[in-house]
């Protein structure tokens, strides 16, 4: 450290960190790239449209070129962590679901599933496993959502597919770009008939 600066503490940078993502700077948001993504991905972003974590609307804008977005943010529908289940229980159904926290998007698995359209593209951000310390509970967590303590990107392709499978629905990677700290994973969710997929006839 050189003279004359002061070492912040590890809660002090998390209240700046905090702070600055508080106040939308592009630089926690990425809006840019996202949505260089979300081109890249072409026709498969159309239709009704729902966005988890919106936050204050960069990507809605975007969005709303492309179809009819349901955006949840605090403001607006409050938790998104209860209000998804409200719209689970409206029996609400989606061609695109993007969730956008700024953690792991693990608790919206496997409810969203339930929430799709027989085709439907599934985008999440994921932080790239290190850049926050691995400390014991991230561990946990890891292990126990993703079965790896350090998932791989085919880790979270495995753990995708087991949750997707549960509703017959066979998910395919289709993108997943690394934007400075995280990940954005983009999969297209196609829903089967559980009679194929097992080959077995209702009688
Ligand atoms: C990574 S930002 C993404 C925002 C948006 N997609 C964008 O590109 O600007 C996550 C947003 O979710 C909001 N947020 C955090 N926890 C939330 C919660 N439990 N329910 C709803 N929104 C929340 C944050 O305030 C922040 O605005």
């Amino acid at each position: 450290m050189g003279a004359g600066k002061s070492a912040m503490t590890s809660s002090e940078k998390h209240k700046k960190l905090r702070k600055s993502q508080a106040e939308n700077t592009d630089q926690h948001h990425h809006p840019e790239e996202k949505i260089k993504q979300l081109e890249s991905l072409g026709e498969a972003v159309h239709g009704d449209i729902l966005e988890v974590f919106a936050g204050k609307g960069n990507l809605t804008k975007w969005y709303s070129t492309k179809g009819n977005v349901t955006a949840m943010s605090k403001e607006s529908t409050g938790n998104s962590f209860d209000y998804i289940y409200k719209l689970r229980a409206e029996k609400r159904k989606f061609d695109v679901i993007d969730i956008d926290g700024y953690g792991y998007p693990d608790k919206f698995f496997p409810v969203v599933f339930e929430m799709m359209k027989p085709k439907c593209l599934l985008i999440f951000t994921f932080p790239m496993v290190g850049v926050q310390c691995v400390n014991g509970i991230y561990e946990m967590h890891y292990a126990v959502f993703w079965k790896s303590t350090r998932p791989s990107i085919g880790d979270v392709v495995g753990g995708i597919t087991d949750l997707s499978l549960r509703e017959w629905i066979v998910p395919s990677l289709v993108d997943v770009m690394k934007i400075k700290p995280i990940l954005r994973f983009a999969f297209m969710c196609e829903r089967k008939k559980a009679t194929e997929m097992c080959n077995v006839r209702n009688r």
